[in-house]
């Protein structure tokens, strides 16, 4: 949806995301403008669209028990419960507080339990504490949320602030992306359970598996980034120009059965195949598979911990939960190596189809075509697809200013660009011009491998 087309005002002609100004002055809805604007189709997309991502929210948490909702199993993620005071936090503090006249907080000290890393907001919680915090209750942030719901239902009723609008519409994407951490946060958390937790159980692949081939791209300069014509953060843009050089793209991604032949070859104990760092962090963590398999010794095969429980490794579903080391020491034992992001993005068909959180798999799956032709296969879903790009800002990028400038541009350091969606992201916040990022060392995302190599 496209929030801004009413409001040319908003500034999101910019292409950049709807926060990609500054704020402006809060302007409260007098007394004398309350008539409801049902008549604006803008905003009553804005409402269902509200009303849909935050009980999406509520139906992933339907599986959970109440002793699930504290779990933090490491520094890096978080517990259910916080995800769900944190993302009502976010409306509150960057919504209600400024838009909603006479708004009086929740609880005023949850500012300080659910703000995530704003230092422009104030103080906050240390994020490896947050398992400690039994209280709130359940169902005392269940209450919030509704409370929250209502003054943003409240607020959207009568005519409103384009800012404020753009806020919301910001706010439900932010929420999208914490209900994809959710599930993988909660995954993190059961491997570690010997009984191994079931959220929800998924039927085996069948069909004929696509045949992996090389597709040529020419080179040439390209223009990549978001176009401006809906919503996007802010670092999908400037929309600019960059020069690739011609390649070859695998049609599908790697599968099991190919990462295991990497592993057999030795993969993890030969350091030439790995970058330095990566050699280190291998040889620190012990690692000899990606994370949550399993060597069963007395069958000599793989199992893996997936949202269905233990589970056998499936030969053709692609390989997931690797690190960015993992897939690059892949791809150089592999005689390739990983695409950058704007090959990625210029090979990338438009179209957003795939196995994404709607289809309720919560786990890859593979590939299913009856024969080798085609466009790239699995470009969208099942998992990330790691790139060679350090994650910058494009030429002509600047962060927002205020609070909100914080969200997505001061990270932009020691970390690398991801492309594509995960089986646990939603369909609606896929795109082709979507930059994900993460450390990497990071592996308890959905991410996997797609090869490149270079036109000879
Ligand atoms: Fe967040």
């Amino acid at each position: 949806m496209d929030i801004h087309q009413t409001s040319p005002a908003s500034g999101a002609s910019s292409g950049q995301s709807g926060i990609a100004h500054a704020p402006v002055a809060p302007t409260h809805r007098s007394g004398a403008n309350t008539t409801p604007r049902a008549e604006e189709p803008s905003f009553a997309a804005l409402e269902n669209l509200y009303r849909s991502v935050r009980g999406q929210t509520q139906v992933l948490c339907e599986p959970l028990e109440t002793d699930d909702y504290m779990l933090q199993s490491m520094p890096e993620a978080s517990p259910a419960k916080w995800h769900l005071a944190h993302t009502t936090w976010f409306f509150e503090t960057f919504v209600l507080a400024d838009y909603a006249r006479h708004y009086r907080p929740f609880d005023p000290r949850f500012s300080f339990l659910f703000n995530s890393y704003y230092e422009a907001v104030g103080e906050r919680w240390p994020r490896p504490q947050r398992g400690l915090l039994s209280r709130p209750t359940v169902g005392e942030v269940f209450r919030y949320r509704a409370h929250i719901d209502e003054a943003v239902y409240e607020l959207m009723a009568y005519p409103m602030d384009p800012e404020a609008a753009n806020r919301i519409l910001l706010g439900l994407h932010h929420e999208q992306q914490h209900q994809e951490l959710l599930v993988t946060d909660l995954k993190h958390a059961w491997s570690s359970n010997p009984i191994h937790p079931v959220y929800r159980p998924y039927k085996p692949d069948d069909g004929a598996r696509a045949l992996a081939r090389w597709i040529g791209f020419g080179g040439g300069l390209v223009s990549i980034g978001h176009d401006g014509s809906a919503f996007a953060f802010d670092n999908e843009g400037p929309r600019h120009r960059e020069f690739v050089d011609a390649c070859e793209i695998a049609s599908r991604l790697v599968t099991n059965a190919e990462y295991q032949e990497f592993i057999e070859d030795r993969g993890y104990e030969r350091p030439e195949l790995w970058l330095s760092d990566g050699w280190a962090t291998l040889r620190a963590g012990r690692w000899d598979a990606p994370l949550y398999w399993q060597r069963e010794e007395a069958c000599s095969r793989w199992l893996n911990v997936t949202m269905a429980g233990l589970r056998e490794v499936a030969p053709d579903e692609p390989v997931c939960h690797v690190s960015f080391f993992e897939a690059d020491a892949y791809a150089r034992w592999a005689g390739a190596r990983l695409p950058t992001e704007a090959q990625w993005e210029t090979a990338a068909d438009a179209a957003i189809t795939g196995n994404f959180l709607e289809g309720g798999r919560f786990h890859p799956a593979a590939t299913i075509a009856a024969d080798d032709r085609g466009p790239l296969h699995q470009v969208n879903g099942d998992v990330w697809q790691w790139t060679a790009s350090p994650y910058v800002g494009y030429p002509g990028y600047n962060p927002p200013a205020g609070a909100l400038g914080e969200y997505n541009g001061k990270f932009m350091c020691n970390q690398f660009v991801l492309r594509g969606a995960s089986c646990v992201t939603p369909r609606s916040h896929a795109r082709r011009t979507y930059r994900n990022f993460f450390p990497p060392e990071a592996r308890w995302q959905f991410s996997g491998i797609r090869l490149a190599r270079d036109c000879a």
